[in-house]
């Protein structure tokens, strides 16, 4: 017997001994999850919770294995995983969704939410549900919309208080045509670009800025390399729990109930993360040395009349009657 082989005896024995023969002896299933942001972000908070829950539920037959910090790859990449089956579970923004499914684009729609509550009844609600079942034509199991926030504008140029600051700014979209739509409409030079290469891209000068809510802002310690933050607030930014068709249709309909359940606990950590960081994010961005402008009213009601065209274009997509209906939502 070799070294090596004597070893895996020795583990195999101290964990039958350590934990009993019955635990030792069951199968279990790894579940990789991809996460863009750290473990200590809003998305590790959720990745947490999912795994206490569906590990704890289970009896360990599923043992997450956490791959933060884009470590499998941009949004895109680890949601074409799933697709494959190569990757199990992901938490990623609405960046690139409206690529896999076009009608989950309307949440990406500057100015539609009031406030984080406004969003969460939509999401929650009957449109936002019937959005998440849309993706299993897609090749994926949606099973709880999340959230990172609004977004807001950083930048090394200048500061913004009116559409005319953004005129040819070099800043850092994501993939997702809503978006850039807008950014075009504004008369930035918007650049989609995935994530992993956005640090770099911003320490090189070649983007001026980007837009993230201020969950990301702080995970991602972007004041390092962003001098102006202007609590825009432009828009809302979704995220989503998915999982693989491979996983999903391999589980009992009581593994299936455990998934979901650990996935709505984990919206609520990533909420509460949220609602954290919204009050506290600007002050600790402040010390961190950044220079702080906040839209006003009337400075957003700019941002809105610049925006009427993108509009029009959004009516075309998603239809004008959605769109309001989402607006007048209480
Ligand atoms: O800007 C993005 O691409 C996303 O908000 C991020 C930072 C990857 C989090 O999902």
């Amino acid at each position: 017997m070799s070294i090596f082989s004597r070893h895996l005896c020795r583990t195999a024995v101290a964990a039958a001994l350590t934990f009993g023969f019955g635990y030792a002896a069951h199968a279990q299933q790894e579940i990789k999850l991809g996460y863009a942001l750290a473990t200590t972000s809003h998305y590790g908070v959720a990745a947490d919770k999912w795994q206490e829950v569906v590990e704890g539920e289970t009896d360990k037959r599923f043992v997450f294995r956490h791959f933060p910090s884009s470590g499998l790859g941009g949004e895109r990449e680890v949601l074409e995983g799933l697709q494959i089956g190569t990757v199990e579970a992901t938490i990623v923004s609405s960046g690139t969704l409206s690529n896999f499914v076009p009608d989950a684009g309307v949440f990406d729609i500057p100015f539609l939410f009031r406030d984080l509550t406004h969003a969460r009844t939509v999401l929650d609600g009957p449109v936002g549900q019937e959005i998440l079942a849309k993706f299993e034509d897609a090749g994926l199991i949606a099973l709880a919309w999340g959230e990172q926030g609004f977004r807001h504008i950083t930048n090394n140029r200048n500061a913004i208080e009116g559409p005319t600051d953004v005129a040819g700014l070099k800043l850092r979209t994501m993939e997702n045509p809503i978006h850039i739509t807008a950014f075009n409409t504004l008369g930035a030079a918007p650049t989609p670009m995935a994530w992993p290469e956005v640090v770099g891209a911003l320490q090189q000068g070649t983007i001026d800025g980007q837009e993230n809510p201020l969950s990301v802002i702080t995970s991602a310690k972007l004041s390092e390399v962003q001098e102006h933050l202007t609590v825009s607030g432009h828009v809302y930014s979704p995220a989503m729990l998915l999982v693989s068709p491979d996983l999903w249709n391999s589980l009992s309909d009581e593994d299936k109930e455990i998934f979901k359940k650990g996935a709505a606990e984990a919206v609520v950590a990533m909420r509460a993360f949220v609602d954290n960081v919204e009050t506290s994010g600007v002050e600790q961005l402040k010390s961190e040395g950044m220079t702080v402008g906040e839209l006003t009213v009337e400075q957003k009601a700019e941002f809105q009349k610049a925006l009427e065209p993108a509009y029009e274009e959004y009516y075309k997509t998603y239809g004008k009657d959605l769109i309001d209906s989402i607006i007048a939502s209480e």
